[in-house]
C-alpha cells in the first residue's frame, strides 16, 4: 500500500507552476490558497480546475462563493506563494495584508503582478477524495504584457524559475 509521504514524493517528480486560489469569504474578506493542482479542462466552453483540501480554511468560502480567480504567479512570487501556503495568523490578520491586490472583472481579489490572471464561476464541485474538484467556466482572462515575464515553478518540494540550457541561474 502506497504511504501518503511516497505518494507526495512521486508526485513532486511532475513539475508545475505555482498558482493563487483567490475569493471573497461570506463575511466580505479576500481568502485564498497557494495550489499548484490546477489544470485547464476544455477550450469550448473555456473550462478550468483546481483541487483544493477540505482542510483548507480557504475551502469554504470557496463553495459559497461559486466563483474564483486563478492568479499565475510569476518567478518573483515566492514570498506570495509561501504566504499563500500557510494558514492565516490567529490574531485576526489575513494573509492579504500588505498584499497589492484589485478587483477583477467579476469583483473577485486579483493580485497585482501576477503573470496570468483567470475569473471563474464554478460549474461543478466534483469530490475528489480528501479534496473537491472545483470545475470552473473562464469568463474574464489576462496575461502580463510582453513575452519577457517567467513563470514561478515547483518541483520537488523547491521554488525554482525556468532557465536555458547552458544558462547558470
Ligand atoms: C507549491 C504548493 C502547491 C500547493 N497546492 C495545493 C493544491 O493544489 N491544493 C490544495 O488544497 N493545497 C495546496 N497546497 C497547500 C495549501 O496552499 C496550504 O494548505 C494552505 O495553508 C491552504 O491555505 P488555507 O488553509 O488558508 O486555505 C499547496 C502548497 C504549496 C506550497
Amino acid at each position: 500500500m502506497l504511504g501518503p509521504d511516497e505518494f507526495r514524493r512521486v508526485l513532486g517528480c511532475f513539475a508545475s507552476g505555482v498558482t493563487v486560489i483567490t475569493t471573497w469569504d461570506p463575511e466580505g474578506r479576500p481568502t485564498g490558497l497557494t495550489a499548484s493542482a490546477f489544470s485547464s479542462v476544455s477550450l469550448n466552453p473555456p473550462l478550468v480546475l483546481v483541487c483544493v483540501a477540505h482542510t483548507c480554511q480557504s475551502y469554504p468560502a470557496l463553495r459559497a462563493s461559486e466563483r474564483f480567480a486563478v492568479n499565475i504567479l510569476g518567478a518573483d512570487q515566492e514570498a506570495i506563494s509561501q504566504r499563500f501556503a500557510a494558514p492565516p495568523g490567529t490574531n485576526g490578520s489575513n494573509k492579504f495584508d500588505g498584499i497589492r491586490y484589485a478587483p477583477g472583472t467579476l469583483g473577485l481579489p486579483m493580485l497585482e503582478g501576477a503573470l496570468a490572471q483567470l475569473e471563474c464561476s464554478t460549474v461543478h464541485a466534483y469530490p475528489g477524495g480528501d479534496h473537491t474538484i472545483f470545475v470552473g467556466q473562464v469568463e474574464a482572462a489576462r496575461c502580463q504584457p510582453g513575452s519577457g515575464a517567467e513563470p514561478l515553478l515547483y518541483y520537488r518540494g523547491q521554488y525554482g524559475r525556468p532557465h536555458s540550457p547552458g544558462e547558470v541561474r
